[in-house]
This record gives C-alpha cells, structure tokens and sequence, in this order.
C-alpha cells in the first residue's frame, strides 16, 4: 500500500517514513525542502532498504496538489506533516502560518473528499491545551485560546477535519496531538536538523555540548514545580513515528470507532528542565555549560500526557526512557559534527 507523507523530510517525517516502510509499506514524500534537505531521503534509504518516491513541491499551489492526486490515484492513507512550526515565528508572520498551515490542509482534503474513502492523520500538538488545569492531560481537556498564531493553526485545523468528518464519512481521521519529540534514529542517519539557533531545549543542549553554543540558558526556575523548572513530556521521536503506523492501521483496518478520532501521544510522563540536563549529563558524560536566566514569555509551567486511550484504545505506548532518548539525541549531534 502506497501512503503519502506530506513534510516527510522533517524530524517526525522522516522518522515515520522509516517506520512505515519498515512495516511494508510504500512511501510518498512531499517536501518543499523550506526547512529540510533532500539528503535526508539518503538517510531514510540508508536504514530502510529502500528509498522513497519524492516529489519536490509547496502544498499551497493548488494546481501542483490536484496534479499529486492524480498522478497517484492509488493512495491508501496521507499522514499530514507539512507546517511551519516555530512558535516565536508564527507570532511575527501570522500571516505566513495562517496560509502555510491551513490553506494546504483544505487542499489537501478537497482531494480527499473525492475519493470513496480516505484516511488522514493529522500532525496535532498538545500546545492546543495552552497551560491546562489539570496534570496529566486527557484529550478531554479544553482547547484554551492559543498562545501563538502557530498553535492557533492547530487548533483550527482540528476543526477543519472535525467539521468535514461531520459531513464526509468517506473520510477516516485522526489528529495525534504530540508532546515535546526529541532524539534520533538510533541508527544515527536521521535526527533533528534545527536551521539557525535551536528554538528547543534539547538541540540546544547537544550543541552546547557540540561546543556550537557557548551557554544554556535555563527560561527561569521560579515556576510552581519542584526544582523551579518547566515540566513537559519529552517522548522518543521514533515512538511518536511508530504512533502514526499504528494509528493509520487503525483506520485502514475500519477499527476506528469514529471518522474522527484524538489521540495524545506522550509519554505520560513529566520531566523537568533540570532533569533533561541530569539526563543528558548521565548519558554523554559531558557536564553542560547552562546559567539560569528570566522566563521565556508564552511558556506554560507544566504539560505531560495522560496515555490511557493511546495505550487502551490506540493499543500504542511510548517505549524509550528519557535518557534513551537524550542518547539518541547525543549519538546524532556527534555523527553530524563529523559529516562537517
Ligand atoms: C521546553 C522547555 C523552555 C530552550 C515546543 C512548541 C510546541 C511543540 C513542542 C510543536 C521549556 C525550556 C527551552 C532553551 C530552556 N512543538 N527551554 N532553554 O516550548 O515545550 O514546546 O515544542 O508542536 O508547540 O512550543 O518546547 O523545547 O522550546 O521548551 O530553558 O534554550 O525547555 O522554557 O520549559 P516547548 P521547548
């Protein structure tokens, strides 16, 4: 079965390229390359055995997306990742995002809508629950107002596949709403690849250690949490890629109890700023040069997940430990240094 990945050069893509053809499948990638490099396609190949079909093209040319489709009448599932998704960006170009992530959403089902059926999984992030009330967070939990026009598109691409579902059964969906990904492939040929200074904490932790950043900051530790640090739920890039495996065979085997499902796919666990820093000290043997500093403006105090319908209902659970994963993070900061 042939399933389009749209942004499938990026970090979760390319993760979940790999899974899918590792489980058999055959992949299509759409990539306007914005924010990734072809090359990654030789990593995917690398550790799947086989490479592959690219097409190089932005989504929000309509005429380029209806060409796609009928190049390729024989998709048996979109998993949707393509978006920009830098939240202080988003903030200084709404407009770009509004665009960027919705327009090529609507593109994207208006072809779907025309098929007997289609199945689509959405690439959604917990930043829709803004800071919720209580730990941990069930799908139920309300969608508070976005913080950044970025987690605004989240939110109203939900709805946009909440509110075609409603009146198209032909479509099967599901939204996954991501917690922190970290990490990489432990094969060491695919990570993260963040263009310019990381935005995130943990590929700013590797590059200071890489010696590309001098220093850490730590965004504040006087928030209500133990050690005074954020708490987020940091899970394993390829859990969270083996996710979308499991979620397409759920509605290509038609066991989706709905056209439309959600599903928080995290860990479960919350962990600290400071102890994604013990972490990756414990697993590099590197002491890391960080200096606690102010807040960051828009961070919430605390998110983590509650899993019980990914692990009950989805029958999918994250695998790797933090410091799995703060390895992984490592062993890919270093095998790029050297390709350098
Ligand atoms: C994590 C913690 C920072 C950098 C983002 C997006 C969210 C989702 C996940 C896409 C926070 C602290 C960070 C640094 C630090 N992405 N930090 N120093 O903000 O939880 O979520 O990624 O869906 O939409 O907003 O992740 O890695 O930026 O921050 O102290 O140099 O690390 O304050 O507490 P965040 P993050």
């Amino acid at each position: 079965m042939k399933i389009l990945v749209t942004g499938g050069l990026g970090f979760i893509g390319s993760h979940t390229a790999v899974e899918l053809q590792e489980a058999g499948y055959e992949v299509v990638i759409i990539d306007n390359c914005s924010n990734a490099s072809e090359s990654v396609l030789d990593g995917i190949e690398a550790i799947a055995g086989k490479r592959p079909v690219f097409e190089k093209f932005d989504l929000r040319n309509r005429e380029k997306v209806r060409e796609f489709f009928k190049k390729y009448p024989d998709l048996s599932g979109v998993i949707h990742f393509a978006a920009s998704k830098a939240v202080g960006e988003s903030v200084d170009e709404p407009l770009l995002y509004y665009e960027n992530n919705l327009t090529t959403l609507v593109s994207l089902l208006q072809e779907l809508e025309k098929k007997q059926r289609a199945h689509f999984i959405f690439s959604s992030s917990c930043t829709v629950y803004g800071q919720a009330d209580t730990m941990p967070i069930t799908e139920d939990a309300p969608v508070k107002p976005a913080e950044s026009p970025y987690g605004n598109t989240k939110q109203i691409g939900e709805e946009i596949i909440r509110d075609t579902c409603k009146v198209r059964d032909q479509l099967q969906a599901i939204s996954l709403r991501y917690f922190n990904p970290i990490g990489a492939h432990p094969s060491g040929r695919i990570g993260e690849l963040p263009l310019g200074v990381p935005q995130n904490l943990v590929p700013f932790i590797t590059q200071t250690a890489a010696g590309i950043r001098k220093q850490l900051s730590v965004f504040g530790d006087d928030y209500p949490t133990p050690d005074g640090t954020c708490i987020r739920d940091y899970i394993h890039v390829v859990d969270l890629a083996r996710a979308h495996v499991v979620a397409l065979e759920r509605l290509l085997s038609g066991n989706n109890d709905a056209n439309y499902e959600i599903f928080n796919v995290g860990t479960g666990k919350g962990s600290s700023v400071m102890e994604v820093i013990r972490s990756f000290e414990r697993v590099s043997g590197v002491a890391l040069n960080y200096k606690i500093v102010g807040r960051r403006p828009g961070d919430i105090t605390e998110a983590y997940a509650d899993t019980t319908r990914a692990n009950e209902v989805l029958g999918w659970k994250a695998e790797s430990s933090l410091d799995d994963a703060m390895r992984s993070a490592w062993a890919w900061e270093q095998e790029i240094r050297k390709a350098e």
